[in-house]
């Protein structure tokens, strides 16, 4: 595991404060040794970039955030830009001038916001991340919280009732043939929502076949999405 042989106490990052590195080392492992191109969104102070560049002994590692740091100078191999995440444009012009082939690893700590982050994705998912690439998305469980700005819990009239069919269900099994469908509780919006989406892309060959004995228009982007507390890994397929 790479993270134990890093002196993890000099890093300022919440990555180490919520002990992330755990559920990082074994999705990074083979890319540890490359020379790898690594854009993180949301730098803060900086300090997250400084423990990827020391992950990576031989990245190029770039951030990105709307506001920079006042320390801008985090050492060679570190290189930082001004934008907004949503800005398309920049993030093409930035990705074009330091990464023309396309980043190895995408990772998106910056604003935790569903409408946000999905813009992100799917620009920098389809045109900068390279084949086989991986994009990171962090704190997407924001999107269960009623006090954060697009999060929200489950409602409880739709728990309520759910939980009543289900007892009807296991009580009376006739039911489960029945052609209703109630809901499953499920977020459509805020993180979770996006997270969802992503679900859906991953399940894009059963999605546009449509019936069971339909045919695939086409298979998923991902080679596989991997949904760990509180991060989530999507690996393009290839
Ligand atoms: C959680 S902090 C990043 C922490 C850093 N990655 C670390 O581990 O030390 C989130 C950062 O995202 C930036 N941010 C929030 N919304 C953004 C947006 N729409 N575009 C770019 N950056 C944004 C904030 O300015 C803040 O510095």
């Amino acid at each position: 595991m790479r993270s134990k042989q890093l002196d993890l106490g000099k890093y300022d990052t919440d990555k180490i404060r919520n002990s992330y590195l755990d559920r990082y080392d074994s999705v990074l492992e083979p890319w540890v040794n490359k020379e790898i191109i690594l854009l993180e969104l949301g730098v803060y102070k900086g300090g997250s970039l400084c423990l990827w560049r020391d992950y990576f002994p031989y990245g190029k590692i770039i951030g990105t955030d709307l506001k920079l740091p006042q320390n801008r100078d985090l050492g060679e191999r570190i290189s930082l830009f001004q934008g907004n995440q949503t800005d398309v444009g920049f993030l093409s012009g930035m990705s074009r001038q330091v990464a023309p082939e396309g980043f190895d690893i995408i990772i998106d700590d910056a604003s935790h916001i569903g409408i946000t982050t999905r813009i992100t994705f799917w620009h920098l998912f389809d045109y900068h991340l390279k084949p086989g690439g991986l994009y990171v998305i962090e704190d997407w469980g924001t999107g269960y919280w009623s006090d954060w700005v697009d999060g929200r819990n489950f409602r409880k009239r739709l728990q309520l009732l759910a939980k009543a069919w289900q007892r009807i269900q296991s009580r009376w099994h006739f039911c489960n043939r029945l052609p209703i469908k109630l809901p499953i509780r499920s977020h459509d919006y805020g993180m979770v929502g996006f997270i969802k989406e992503l679900v859906d892309e991953q399940g894009a060959a059963d999605l546009t076949r449509k019936s069971n004995k339909g045919q695939p228009a086409r298979n998923s982007k991902f080679a596989c999405l991997l949904i760990k507390p509180s991060i989530v890994f999507i690996h393009k397929a290839l």
